[in-house]
């Protein structure tokens, strides 16, 4: 059995969702868990966290270990390319300084490889090839603290926050998927 899925959604809004569920999620998000939610999410570094990410997604009460891989990449990619299309775009065209352009340029470079990794995983998943999947969501969480670095010395470095959701969405979809390869 083959299920396809594809990034045809209203990404934006499903980016906004999981924004606002990241920012403001409540604690009635975390009931009871599935078991195997609770499996994926205690590996993670904030099982709170994991559990009301992949519960913004509403197939997560009844998803089988590849459905939760299909949510757990697809928020992942979908944060990616909202954070640089819209969010980065918007930083580049408010600065006007050239060292800041620089080092937005140098994430926005990050966040597209983080896009195609993750796009990438989404369609492995599609064709249910899935040694490639924790390597790839490795790659991408890689380059969410390549874009923090570029920030060193900066107080407040402007994608610090998001940078640290691109990075606990892979460590999600990183854990799911060595539930298909057998390594933990
Ligand atoms: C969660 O992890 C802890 C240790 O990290 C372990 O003792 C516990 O059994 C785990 N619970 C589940 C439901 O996997
Ligand atoms: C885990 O995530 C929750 C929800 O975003 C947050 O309130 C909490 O501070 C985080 N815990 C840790 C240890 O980072
Ligand atoms: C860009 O500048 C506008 C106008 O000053 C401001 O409203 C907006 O929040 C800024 N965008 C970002 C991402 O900082």
């Amino acid at each position: 059995m083959t299920r396809y899925h594809s990034f045809s959604v209203p990404y934006h809004f499903l980016a906004f969702l999981v924004c606002f569920i990241l920012v403001h999620a409540s604690p009635a998000a975390a009931d009871k868990p599935t078991e195997l939610v609770d499996k994926v999410c205690n590996q993670t570094s904030n099982y709170t966290l994991c559990v009301e990410a992949l519960y913004s997604d509403s197939r997560t009460p009844d998803a089988d270990s590849y459905t939760l891989a299909f949510i757990s990449f697809g928020l992942a990619y979908t944060n990616a390319n909202n954070i640089r299309d819209y969010y980065i775009a918007e930083l580049l065209k408010n600065t006007s300084s050239q060292d800041y352009h620089y080092r937005l340029e140098t994430c926005s470079h990050d966040y597209l490889r983080a896009v195609s990794k993750l796009e990438e995983a989404y369609n492995d998943l599609n064709s249910e090839t899935f040694f490639g999947l924790a390597e790839l969501a490795g790659i991408a969480s890689e380059a969410s603290d390549h874009c923090q670095d570029a920030f060193k010395g900066i107080s407040s470095p402007p994608l610090g926050s998001r940078n640290g959701d691109l990075k606990r969405l892979c460590e999600i979809g990183a854990i799911i998927a060595k539930l298909f390869t057998g390594s933990s």
